[in-house]
C-alpha cells in the first residue's frame, strides 16, 4: 500500500525522508536557541499552501507583527497568506501574561488552560480547512503547571487531540544546550519524543563559519530516513539541506 507522503518543500529533507512526513502524523523539532527551528515551521506551512494545503500557526513566543516581519527576508508574505484565508497563525503571546492581543486568532483570556486552548486550535483549523500545523512552541505553552506528571498528561491528551484531528503537525520543542559527554536529550518533558511520530533534532555549533548548522532525523516511523547528521544552511530562500549523497554530485 502506498502511504501518502506531505512534503516538507525544504530543499534537501523531503528526498531524506521518502518524500515527506507521513499524512496526520505528529513530528517533534527540537533544538536550542536560533537553530532555525521557527523558520523551519514557517516554511513547512507557505510550502504547504502553495502545494494547496492551508495551516495554522500556534505562536507563543514570537509576536506574530515580528513572525510576518521576519519571513519577509525569504520572500514569504505571511499576511497576504493570512489575508486569502489560507493560513491562520493563532496569537497566544499575550495569554500568559493576560496582555489583550488585537489578532483575529488570539486567547486573551489569563494563563493557558489545555482545553480551551485545544478547541480554539481546532476551530481555528477548520474554520481555514488547515491540513498542516505548527505548534511554536509546547515549553512556552506552560499550561500553568508546575506539576511535570501534569506537564506530561498534558502533552499526551494535546498529542491525542492533534491525532484526531488528522493535521499534519510540527511541535517545536526546546532543549537546553547539549553538555559535554552527557546524553542527548530531545525534550523538555522527556515524554514528547514517545508521544510523537518523529523527533528531528537542529543544531548550530558557531565555528565562526556556515558548517556549524546540523540536522538530525533521529526517529521517523514508518519511513527509511538519512540517519546521519547533515549540513544545514539559512539561506535567503531559507533552510536548505545537504544530503551526504549530493555533496558528491555536482
Ligand atoms: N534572513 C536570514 N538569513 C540567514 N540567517 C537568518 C536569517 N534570519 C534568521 N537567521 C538565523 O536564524 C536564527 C533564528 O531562527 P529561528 O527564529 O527559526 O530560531 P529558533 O530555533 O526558532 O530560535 P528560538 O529558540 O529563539 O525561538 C537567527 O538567530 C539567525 O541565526
Ligand atoms: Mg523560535
Amino acid at each position: 500500500m502506498m502511504t501518502e507522503r506531505v512534503p516538507t518543500g525544504i530543499t534537501g529533507l523531503d528526498g531524506m525522508l521518502e518524500g515527506g512526513f507521513l499524512r496526520s502524523r505528529t513530528i517533534l523539532l527540537s533544538g536550542g536557541c536560533g537553530t532555525g527551528k521557527s523558520i523551519f515551521g514557517l516554511q513547512f506551512l507557505v510550502n504547504g499552501i502553495a502545494a494547496g494545503e492551508p495551516g495554522v500557526y500556534v505562536t507563543v513566543d514570537e509576536p506574530p507583527a515580528l513572525a510576518r516581519e521576519d519571513m519577509l527576508r525569504f520572500g514569504w508574505d505571511l499576511k497576504s497568506l493570512e489575508d486569502s484565508g489560507k493560513l491562520a497563525i493563532l496569537d497566544l503571546t499575550g495569554s500568559r501574561i493576560g496582555v489583550a492581543s488585537d489578532e483575529r486568532y488570539q486567547m486573551n483570556s489569563e494563563g493557558i488552560d489545555l482545553d480551551r486552548f485545544i478547541l480554539k486550535m481546532t476551530q481555528t483549523a477548520s474554520e481555514i480547512g488547515a491540513k498542516r500545523l505548527v505548534v511554536d512552541s509546547l515549553p512556552a505553552l506552560g499550561f500553568h503547571m508546575t506539576d511535570d506528571s501534569q506537564i506530561r498528561n498534558a502533552i499526551l491528551r494535546l498529542s491525542f487531540m492533534i491525532r484526531q484531528s488528522g493535521l499534519t503537525a510540527i511541535l517545536i520543542t526546546e532543549t537546553a544546550e547539549q553538555k559535554l559527554g552527557g546524553g542527548q536529550e530531545f525534550s523538555k518533558y522527556g515524554v514528547e519524543e514517545y508521544v510523537s511520530d518523529g523527533v528531528i533534532t537542529m543544531h548550530y555549533v558557531p565555528m565562526g563559519n556556515e558548517t556549524g548548522r546540523t540536522l538530525h532525523i533521529r526517529k521517523m516511523r514508518g519511513t527509511k530516513h538519512e540517519e546521519d547528521s547533515v549540513p544545514l544552511n539559512i539561506t535567503p530562500q531559507g533552510l536548505v539541506v545537504t544530503s551526504p549523497k549530493d555533496a558528491f554530485t555536482v
